[in-house]
């Protein structure tokens, strides 16, 4: 077993309102890769949290009535809940308001007082208050925001900027010397034509115009600029700049920050210039996934098409939520929510192939053997050999995709495998070697190849249907206490071991319509 660490971590998010099924994807395939890699025997550490300071924040809670504090509070207890409902198997969630991150940002900000990276001066520039961010006249798509298309305004004021074209040349080397340190590689193309190489300029990391922020510790007029506030989020939380930084010591280099599209630029040219100003080593990788889009655009609560995992939660089950967001989302392409997907997915992927699979597998252990698994017959069918050739192309592939994260294609590799289990079944045909008594030998074969391929199934979606994964083990009467490993292993399902006599269906058949209508009135909020 290896045994190395793997820190992985999603963004902050804005707790500026509810989450929906795009935030939700980011943490649920963050919680996917981690497991993923605890499974591989890997020293995991997730971190999450909360990016609580800045403008947009401060507007919101003033809309509501609400201090900027109270408003964060209460947001940062509802993400916790959800987060808590997904099963998101984090080991940190940091609020950027925390003293621990606070102080640890005042400190960073120090030092790069002190080594001449930090001047002050005036800015004028285009503004986009829901971005956070300033653009300059070039930046700026038919006088709008580059990221959302939304209204900017002009603004000038005294601030203080980070010196990056010091490190112009720097970053230049980096990305020729490591090009797939973002993935997928298309978007380090983007942000490399359009803001490194027209050259970089200064950016400003201070406003005066708001107080909702870390206080600059040099001049309590400013405070900080919020991407460099959030963007620290992944080294205070290990106690970088604390009295305790044995999790920095240990687990810093970040092995993956999961990232969405729209805010590489700040992780692909800002983060990597204040980490290597500090003196510190980069991550590992950017994977900037793309987003869930619907079929009248992005989500949004005006037009009506937003949908909360809570919804599809209650009524699917978790297993099934995961299971569809991972499946849907693409490597490098944004993906369409579909509700009528949704339910043929369901019924085709889960109750179909895998929750019949389950099933008959069970049921025929319970007619043939008596609810026992039979002991692996010396009697081998023509079938066996190919199902186990193609299982091991399938292990292979799931790991070479998973390794490179592509969530998605690691489950239809697995789905692959899990079709092939069921053409084994019509290929061996065991209700028509039951018949036979001679056939006894090659029957007890099948029943075990197929309880075989179940246990190796159950270990395979386990990093992202851990639920489903658990029952499919204890309804065969497994060790549901797996690694990844264990798909390694030959010959250690015992014989005799005792299926249940009763199995749970795992996901039974929705009906298409009205699973439709449900989603669709989740989608418009009156369900
Ligand atoms: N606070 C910043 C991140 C700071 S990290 C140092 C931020 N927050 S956010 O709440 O606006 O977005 C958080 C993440 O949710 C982003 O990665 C974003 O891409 C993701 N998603 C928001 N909507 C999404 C979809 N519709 N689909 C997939 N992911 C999307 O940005």
């Amino acid at each position: 077993m290896e045994n190395k660490k793997f820190y992985i971590t999603t963004p902050i998010y804005y707790p500026s309102g509810k989450f929906h099924i795009g935030t939700a994807y980011c943490e649920v395939l963050t919680d996917c890769i981690k497991r993923y890699k605890t499974l591989r025997g890997y020293d995991t550490y997730m971190l999450t949290g909360l990016d609580e300071h800045g403008q947009k924040i401060q507007t919101v809670a003033e809309k509501r009535g609400l201090t900027p504090k109270e408003h964060v509070d209460e947001m940062a207890k509802k993400a916790i809940e959800l987060w808590k409902l997904m099963g998101i198997d984090y080991n940190d969630f940091i609020r950027t308001t925390e003293p621990r991150h606070v102080k640890a940002v005042q400190k960073i900000v120090e030092k790069f007082l002190e080594n001449g990276d930090i001047y002050k001066g005036e800015y004028t520039g285009w503004y986009c208050m829901p971005c956070e961010n300033y653009f300059t006249e070039f930046q700026l798509v038919d006088g709008k925001c580059p990221d959302c298309g939304r209204e900017v305004k002009k603004m000038k004021e005294d601030a203080y900027f980070f010196n990056m074209s010091k490190y112009e040349d720097w970053i230049k080397e980096f990305y020729r010397e490591n090009p797939e340190f973002i993935v997928p590689t298309s978007r380090k193309n983007e942000i490399f034509k359009n803001f490194i190489e027209p050259g970089l300029e200064d950016l400003c990391i201070s406003r005066c115009t708001f107080d909702w922020g870390i206080p600059m510790p040099n001049d309590s007029k400013h405070v900080l600029y919020v991407w460099l506030d959030a963007l620290a989020n992944y080294i205070t939380a290990l106690g970088y700049m604390s009295d305790d930084d044995s999790n920095f010591k240990k687990y810093w280099p970040a092995d993956l920050h999961v990232v969405g599209k729209e805010i590489i630029r700040f992780h692909g040219i800002y983060w990597p210039i204040f980490l290597h100003a500090l003196g510190l080593e980069l991550p590992k990788k950017l994977y900037a996934h793309s987003w869930i889009v619907m079929k009248d655009g992005k989500m949004s609560k005006s037009v009506g098409n937003v949908i909360y995992p809570e919804d599809l939660i209650s009524r699917y089950g978790l297993d099934a939520t995961k299971y569809y967001l991972l499946r849907l989302m693409s490597f490098s392409q944004d993906s369409l929510f579909l509700p009528e997907d949704f339910v043929t997915r369901f019924n085709s992927d889960l109750a179909n192939d895998l929750g019949n699979l389950v099933s008959r597998t069970i049921a025929m252990v319970n007619k043939y053997f008596d609810g026992e698994i039979p002991v692996e017959s010396k009697e081998e069918t023509e079938f066996d050999n190919s199902l186990q050739e193609f299982f091991k192309e399938k292990l292979k592939e799931t790991e070479s995709f998973m390794d490179e994260y592509h969530v998605s294609d690691g489950i239809q590799s697995v789905w692959s495998y899990i079709a092939r289990t069921n053409k084994y079944i019509d290929e061996t045909a065991p209700w028509a070697l039951a018949k036979v008594p001679e056939d006894r030998e090659k029957l007890k074969t099948v029943i075990y190849n197929l309880v075989d391929s179940l246990r190796k199934i159950a270990i395979m979606i386990k990093p992202f249907m851990s639920g489903t994964s658990k029952k499919i083990l204890e309804q065969l009467g497994l060790n549901s206490e797996v690694t990844w490993d264990d798909l390694y292993k030959e010959n250690v399902i015992l014989a005799g071991t005792k299926v249940a006599e009763k199995p749970e269906i795992l996901f039974a058949r929705l009906d298409k319509d009205e699973e439709i209508e449900y989603i669709q009135n989740a989608m418009h909020g009156n369900k």
